[in-house]
């Protein structure tokens, strides 16, 4: 099925009935289900794949939600979590033991930055950063202790889009697990896993649920062992999907590919208007010629995303003062929602990182991050025209 369809025909999971089936997905706001048999529950407490039992082990909303997203991302299955951090820190904790090394891309959004840190000193877990454009840099950064390799499809917030086709077979023929980040480019515009990733990490917080109105996140595994191992340590971890937030996140979902299409129609034009803007010294959408990612994004997404920064000619103050005077579009942390947002990263999201890692990270203190929405593009350059 193409996305556009899978989207939109999600299989309900329902009890068996007579001639009938909902057209919705029903919410199955329930924490825990009743049993006639203790065989049956015992059983259920073991595995993904027995009966429904418990909602922080196994819920049919969740599970509908799971199977539309591992589908969409050609996976053998998925498991949704409470937030994107509670997928990527579920993750981070379930396949890392202390003294493991990771790989990442040096780009990366602050809160997974920060994650990587914070393991770095409770648990000792070593952390090298790569470019991820250079197969040579991978080579020499995996140790006998690296265990997962860590990217971001377009990263967070620099639209960095790492070489997955060239980094993936390095890192499986040394035995390490390739992790994508694929919240920026959604299922519609890059599919890791097809590009031999292990495993993709999504905030479903952003374009799949699509209307600021749910916090989610999602794993999906390319292998359904590695997902049963997972689905084990997620019982212990405790950050499952509330069934209320999977239902919102699947309705969404059903216009994720129009939204998407729409936002990135909206982002060309929103960066041609900045970049021919004299407030503005520097635009980073991927999809214009200069970004340092675009031809390896051209090479493996089918698009460029929406959410992108821009850097203001005057610097911090510069930044702020813009902030300040959009009207229309909002100030506001998160993207990927239906209404246009921005933030100034410095000042925000990255305001762990020292001038320094900023600076490693590709971050001016000038630098806005837009997320454009779905509106008429008219609006949208008629407010940041009078901001800036
Ligand atoms: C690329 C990326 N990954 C993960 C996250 C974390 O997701 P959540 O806020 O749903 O925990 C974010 C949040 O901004 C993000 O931008």
């Amino acid at each position: 099925m193409h996305p556009e369809t899978r989207v939109v025909h999600v299989v309900a999971p329902v009890p068996a009935a007579a001639g009938s089936r909902p057209m919705a997905v029903p919410l199955y706001q329930t924490s825990s289900f009743a049993f006639d048999d203790p065989a049956v529950l015992a059983d259920s407490m073991t595995r993904p794949d027995g009966a429904f039992v418990y909602s922080r082990m196994t819920n049919p909303t969740v599970r509908a939600l799971e199977e539309t997203v591992a589908a969409l991302e050609n996976g053998a299955a998925a498991l949704a979590t409470s937030s994107g951090m509670g997928a990527i820190n579920l993750l981070l904790h379930g396949l890392l033991r202390s003294g493991d090394h990771v790989v990442a891309q040096r780009s990366l959004y602050g809160g997974t930055y920060a994650t990587l840190q914070d393991l770095s000193v409770r648990y000792g877990i070593g952390v090298t950063y790569i470019s991820g454009h250079d197969a040579e840099e991978l080579r020499a950064a995996i140790r006998p202790t690296t265990r997962v390799l860590y990217l971001e499809t377009i990263s967070n917030p620099t639209g960095h889009v790492s070489d997955l086709p060239a980094l993936a077979p390095i890192a499986r023929a040394a035995g390490v697990l390739t992790v994508v980040d694929n919240t920026f480019a959604t299922p519609l515009l890059g599919r890791p896993i097809e590009q031999g990733a292990d495993i993709v990490v999504h905030s479903a917080t952003k374009y799949l649920g699509g209307h600021s109105d749910v916090t989610g996140g999602l794993a999906v595994f390319a292998d359904e062992d590695r997902y049963r191992e997972m689905w084990e340590h997620a019982v212990e971890f405790g950050a499952a999907a509330d069934p209320f937030a999977a239902w919102l996140t699947l309705r969404g979902m059903q216009t994720l590919p129009l939204r998407m299409r729409r936002h990135e129609e909206n982002a060309a034009v929103v960066a041609g208007f900045l970049n021919d803007h004299p407030a503005v010294a520097a635009v980073r959408w991927t999809g214009l010629a200069d970004h340092p990612s675009h031809a390896v994004a051209s090479r493996f997404l089918s698009g460029f995303g929406a959410t992108f920064c821009f850097d203001l000619a005057g610097g911090y103050d510069a930044a702020v003062a813009f902030s300040t005077k959009i009207g229309l579009i909002s100030l506001a942390p998160s993207l990927g929602g239906t209404g246009t947002v921005l933030m100034h990263p410095a000042s925000t999201s990255h305001r762990q990182l020292d001038e320094d890692e900023l600076a490693a990270a590709g971050i001016g203190t000038g630098m806005i991050r837009i997320a454009v929405g779905i509106e008429h593009p008219d609006d949208l350059l008629a407010d940041l025209g009078q901001a800036l």
